[in-house]
């Protein structure tokens, strides 16, 4: 109580006033009392009655107007704080209150001060976190959707409106099978909203399109009250079809291993067990066991070329290369094979040819692969030609033959790993299947184009275009 200074300040204003209002009233009645003695009234004409009720409500009227302004004056910086309050509730942090006095109404200022500038800072530190957080949900690849209870969406990122195709939606408002047409969804979501577990699990969406989605849902609270369930949504269509395809290249390798090693067994066996076969005989088997040793032989330098190219550790280096010499030789090389089915191989190559940014033995390997399916498919006496030419800032090479040719609906397919037209005549002739996916791939990392002409009975074209210039990545 002592040590209220606001009581006191108040307390004594009033005391004083109130004494002053007894000290005027009591002068007023001594001043009547006085006059009433000394000058006795001689008949009663109301003066003095009125007079008395005069004095008595100006001095009323004082004491009013004195407590008007006291109180005024010790209210006011209280509703000044008041304002203050009102505006930090609305956010607004910009007024402060001023300590004009040193009693309670000054420590309350300073109180509210205090109050405002941490009750700023929090809402600092709430609205950052909400702007990393909607930056982070803005930018991330995969799609989130957060529900309550209901079933209504109460967060949704931009993957996951790309990935459902979705518009506009009113948050706690549009239900998530409103938005979301995927019966399965929806079903898993009505589980975990009904088990409070977590889970992971797949579903399949087909537009906008076709989609293999992994999703996680887990239970969470978004505040002290409201619980719902936060769907995380991971596109696996290319994690699962690189899957495939890596299953599929393992079974294929596998089978393809297990042909001819099952012949070499066969022959070996045979060899073994039988001393009393003719020298021809075991001339014969061991030529077929020969013919399979380099089948595998093949198979298994196309299976690591293959990786090598596909590795992406591998620094491939491209630089300028006059490919002039590199192209002679080839042809000085495989007018030899040619010669051996009598076929006859034409290069048409003029004398100037720009260089190409590219990689002599990528180059190699390219055009031989193409060479060894001309000489390949094509029966003896048949034409082979390699023609090089320059076309805008590119240099074609084209390699035809007048060859068995390939049917129109396998094309599409020739540049598949272990894709063969007739898989028998192919692996009769030591083919794996493996040439034109080496040739793609090359051709890939060349940022070149293929493209395949060809009718059967008459020949094949294979037009091969690189760019003179690779267009330099940013790093
Ligand atoms: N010039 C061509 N004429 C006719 N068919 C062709 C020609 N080039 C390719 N093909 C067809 O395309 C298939 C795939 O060719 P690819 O070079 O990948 O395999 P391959 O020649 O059978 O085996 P290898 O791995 O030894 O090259 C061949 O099996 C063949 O059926
Ligand atoms: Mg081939």
């Amino acid at each position: 109580m002592v040590k209220n200074k606001l009581f006191w300040k108040i307390f004594t204003s009033f005391a004083a006033l109130f004494s002053l209002s007894l000290a005027c009233l009591g002068y007023l009645v001594s001043t009547v009392i006085k006059g009433y003695y000394s000058n006795p009234p001689l008949g009663n004409d109301g003066s003095d009655g009125k007079r008395i009720i005069f004095s008595i409500l100006l001095i009323f009227a004082i004491t009013m107007a004195a407590g008007f302004v006291i109180v005024k004056i010790h209210t006011s910086p209280l509703v000044a704080i008041t304002h203050i309050a009102q505006n930090f509730a609305q956010g607004n942090f910009t007024r402060k209150a001023e300590r004009a006095s040193s009693d309670e109404m000054g420590d309350l200022a300073k109180a509210i001060n205090t109050i405002g500038i941490e009750l700023q800072s929090r809402t600092q530190t709430i609205l950052d976190d909400k702007n990393k957080l909607d930056a982070i949900m803005a930018h991330m690849s995969d799609a989130i959707i957060t529900i309550d209870m209901e079933e209504r969406i109460t967060l949704i990122n931009n993957a996951a409106k790309t990935m459902f195709g979705i518009q506009k939606v009113v948050l706690d408002k549009d239900y998530l099978w409103e938005k979301v047409r995927n019966e399965k969804l929806c079903t898993l979501a009505r589980e975990i909203i009904k088990t409070q577990a977590t889970r992971t699990s797949e579903i399949e969406i087909a537009s906008p399109e076709k989609k293999l989605l992994q999703i996680h849902l887990s239970p969470i609270q978004i505040d002290k009250n409201t619980y719902g369930i936060l769907m995380v949504f991971h596109d696996i269509t290319e994690l699962r079809k690189l899957e495939n395809t890596r299953k599929e290249f393992v079974a294929n390798v596998s089978h393809e291993l297990r042909t001819p090693l099952a012949s070499i067994k066969g022959y070996v066996e045979t060899l073994l067990g039988n001393n009393a076969l003719r020298y021809e005989d075991t001339q014969e088997f061991l030529a077929i066991i020969m013919k399979h040793t380099r089948r595998l032989d093949n198979l298994i330098k196309d299976i690591l070329e293959l990786s090598r190219l596909d590795s992406h550790d591998l620094k491939i280096e491209l630089h300028a290369l006059d490919i002039h010499p590199c192209i002679k030789n080839i042809f000085s090389q495989y007018q030899e094979h040619c010669a051996g089915k009598n076929q006859t191989f034409e290069l048409d190559m003029p004398h100037h040819i720009p260089a190409v940014e590219t990689n002599e033995y990528l180059l190699r390997q390219l055009l031989t692969n193409l060479l060894d399916n001309a000489i390949k498919y094509t029966p003896k006496n048949g034409k082979i030609g390699l023609k090089v030419e320059p076309i805008n800032k590119s240099v074609r090479f084209e390699v035809s033959d007048t060859g068995i040719g390939i049917p129109q609906e396998h094309i599409p397919r020739i540049f598949e790993r272990f894709y063969r037209v007739d898989p028998a005549r192919s692996r009769e002739m030591g083919g794996t299947g493996l040439g034109l996916s080496i040739v793609k791939h090359i051709v890939g990392l060349h940022h070149g184009q293929i493209k395949v002409e060809s009718k059967v009975g008459s020949g094949s074209r294979f037009l091969i275009t690189l760019p003179q210039q690779q267009t330099k990545q940013p790093v």
